[in-house]
């Protein structure tokens, strides 16, 4: 049993392979958090509590003895507001006489078998692995407020799931303005902050900061997990590196408006709050209902940020998409928006799919464009029907013409989204998220659907499955392109206007899983401009995610090595555009553009209409070379095995049982007579002979190579020239 109690000690210890985490009852009640990291072999870490007053920090009453205990010093589970605690709190509320004090205190636990789910949210799920779940409640006696915080190992993944179930047990209405879905204080020693931020076409990037008496906020109000910051964050010793030192992750499972704080305080402890983002956020609790928070997934790793990113990319791949997906081979598609964008008709759809299917193409996506009046981007969203002048006999004839040339068909849909110019909003203006008495907030000449009621909710699942009973759709790609502003719902009172932004994510998360239910064979690909949902929420029932509307290789390469930090390759959607790229106007050579697609779900974005025959042979080349490696890139472990991204970055993938290996490179600042681009490779077998092959087949003149020889002596490349050069090295283990 991964979870244990120490009753004279009221101590609760979780353990997974090769972490350890402790929560302790003091004597008070109050709950205390006392360690997380690598195991400490049996330890009680309650050694490491010091209890100390100081001035201007008040102790709880009941700990009176000479000065006290401070409550701001004290290491916490699940901090509350009013009482004390003056770092960021985890839970705050208004009750019904105006006070805005609670104070939570112990009452009992529970330990079963299994994994906890939370009702109407994303969840890491069980599938195979042995998990235990613990349940501590606490409770406000004078609130009524009973609080359950829940911690769900995976012990052989090296993960905690985290969550807190919030109830109202009193005769009176409670307000929640804040409920973080955890809180982890660390009471001792140095970290750096290393978070994932960005803007539209330029999604993840990280920064690494160092944490001064101060409180850092990372945070998304956009309704939508957004581009400009991910709900992920890393704290990791000073030192550590790709390679090396202690890392702690801890990823929020959600899609919408969400808030991270970072707290030092005077004593130099570290505090961290992760969950729903508080500012535009009440919920009221009537008698006796209840509040789930979302899901957090903590790992640690004591081998750096590949370690950490390797367990997050397991937990991910294995418990949170979809396996269905996961597990098969997914076919090279060619998406229509970078190559037609509004501009086709049937003709020219059955050229580009005539085109595709010869380079080796095997799923044709429409993009926008081809509903209602959607001629450009100010008319026609919500009108989920064919545009019968530009496709004649609608999405079914282009299915069976598509399907008839030996491919799968995919077509994007926006559901959320409407324009003014619409059949939809002519007649249902109402249907969609205003204030009353206000003109919206517009942005791409949209606006956002209310999705809080269960009427637009239905609309959109009848109005989706109508088109994919219609016609023969294996793919959706399911976007979002505004944040959402002006969050005022017809479907509550005034008071509870507060809960419209998380209503809303219900209400996508219950829309998605009901067209996931009524149609488990469509691959639902997400997308929000680009990468501006790209959260573990989303990956639950989205196993791919368009990674960034910038496909430039040069930009790509950042984007998706800082995406990886927390989120596995194959989750993002990654594709060969045109050179000049479309949205830098940089030509890169078709080389590494395949090269930096193909770490992740490899696909296309151009007209192979207007390719040179080289570069049609080149193409055809290239997917030749995905599917060879392909398994490897879906299921092997991925390193970056460059500290910085300039002046080259490189990355590998090692299958699990090591057998195969790809190292891939692009330089990024290239110099005259600089030196030969050199890596040392990772997680090989230190045993076992490697042959080099060649991307164009087998290199019978290199001699095979230990595994000990590439990780510890290294891997040189020959000089490369020209703009962002790439290479890629494939290493197969010699049967023994
Ligand atoms: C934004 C997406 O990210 C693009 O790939 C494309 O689908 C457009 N929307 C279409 O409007």
């Amino acid at each position: 049993m991964s979870i244990s109690f120490d009753a004279e000690k009221r101590t609760f210890e979780l353990q997974t392979q090769n972490t350890c985490y402790q929560l302790s009852v003091d004597r008070t009640g109050v709950l205390r958090h006392l360690y997380y990291g690598k195991r400490v072999g049996g330890t009680n870490m309650r050694y490491l509590e010091k209890c100390c007053d100081r001035g201007f920090s008040g102790s709880p009453y009941d700990f009176q003895t000479d000065h006290g205990c401070s409550a701001d010093l004290m290491s916490q589970e699940y901090s509350s507001f009013g009482v004390g605690d003056y770092r960021p709190s985890a839970l705050a509320a208004v009750l019904e006489n105006g006070s805005r004090s609670i104070e939570l205190h112990y009452q009992d636990f529970e330990i079963e078998e299994g994994k906890y789910i939370p009702e109407g949210l994303p969840y890491v799920r069980e599938n195979r692995d042995a998990v235990s779940t613990l349940t501590v409640r606490l409770l406000d006696e004078t609130a009524g407020l009973e609080v359950s915080l829940i911690y769900s190992v995976f012990e052989e993944k090296d993960v905690i799931t985290r969550s807190a179930f919030i109830r109202n047990q009193d005769e009176r209405s409670i307000v929640l303005l804040k409920a973080a879905s955890f809180c982890l204080d660390f009471p001792y020693g140095d970290y750096d902050l290393i978070h994932f931020s960005g803007r539209h076409c330029m999604e993840r990037k990280p920064e690494r900061t160092k944490l001064t008496q101060a409180v850092t906020v990372i945070e998304s109000k956009r309704g939508m997990s957004s581009h400009h910051a991910n709900p992920f964050v890393i704290l990791c010793d000073p030192e550590a590196n790709e390679h090396s030192g202690h890392c702690f992750g801890f990823m929020l499972m959600y899609s919408g408006s969400h808030k991270e704080e970072i707290s030092k305080d005077q004593a130099g402890s570290i505090r961290l709050t992760v969950g729903i983002q508080d500012e535009g956020f009440s919920w009221t609790l009537s008698p006796g209902e209840a509040f789930q928070t979302p899901e957090v997934i903590l790992s640690f790793s004591d081998e750096g940020l590949n370690g950490l990113s390797g367990r997050f990319h397991r937990i991910l791949r294995e418990n949170v998409c979809d396996q269905r997906f996961i597990g098969r081979k997914l076919p090279v598609l060619l998406n229509s928006w970078e190559a037609c964008y509004f501009d086709f008709d049937l003709e020219k759809l059955l050229k580009l799919a005539d085109e595709s299917r010869d380079l080796g193409i095997e799923l044709f996506v429409l993009d926008d464009g081809w509903f209602g009046s959607r001629e450009d981007d100010h008319r026609g969203l919500g009108d989920w029907y064919a545009n019968e002048k530009r496709l004649p006999g609608g999405l079914n004839r282009l299915s069976e013409e598509i399907h008839a040339r030996g491919m799968q068909f995919g077509i994007w849909v926006e559901p959320e989204m409407v324009n003014e110019n619409s059949d939809l909003y002519r007649k249902h203006p109402d249907y969609v998220l205003k204030d009353p008495g206000r003109k919206p907030v517009m942005a791409r000449n949209q606006l956002v659907l209310d999705l809080t009621r269960r009427e637009v909710r239905d609309y959109l699942f009848v109005s989706i499955s109508r088109i994919l009973e219609e016609a023969k759709i294996e793919y959706v790609k399911w976007d979002f392109n505004r944040s959402i502003s002006n969050l005022w719902t017809v479907s509550l009172p005034a008071e509870r206007q507060g809960e419209a932004g998380h209503r809303y994510v219900l209400g996508l998360y219950d829309l998605l899983s009901r067209i996931r239910k009524a149609f488990p064979e469509v691959m639902i690909e997400g997308c929000a401009g680009g990468g501006g949902r790209f959260d573990a929420g989303m990956l639950f029932y989205c196993p791919q995610i368009w990674c960034s509307d910038n496909t430039d290789p040069a930009a790509r390469l950042s984007i998706q090595r800082g995406t990886s930090y927390g989120y596995p390759p194959c989750t993002m959607g990654s594709h060969v555009s045109a050179a000049p790229n479309h949205q830098t106007g940089r030509s890169v050579s078709m080389k590494t553009r395949g090269i930096t697609a193909m770490a992740g779900a490899f696909g296309f974005e151009l007209n192979p209409v207007s390719l040179t025959e080289e570069e049609k042979a080149e193409v055809c080349e290239m997917i030749r070379t995905y599917h060879s490696y392909e398994d490897l890139v879906r299921h092997g472990v991925y390193y970056r095995l460059t500290e910085q991204e300039e002046p080259f970055t490189a990355w590998e993938f090692v299958s699990q049982d090591k057998s195969e290996v790809l190292v891939s490179l692009v330089i990024t600042h290239l110099e005259a007579n600089s030196a030969f681009p050199y890596v040392k490779l990772r997680g090989l077998d230190p045993e076992r002979q490697y042959r080099m092959e060649g991307m164009e087949g087998d290199n019978e003149a290199v001699e095979p190579l230990s595994g000990a020889a590439l990780m510890y002596g290294g891997f040189a490349f020959d000089a490369l020239r020209g703009d962002f050069p790439g290479e890629q090295v494939y290493f197969r283990a010699l049967q023994v």
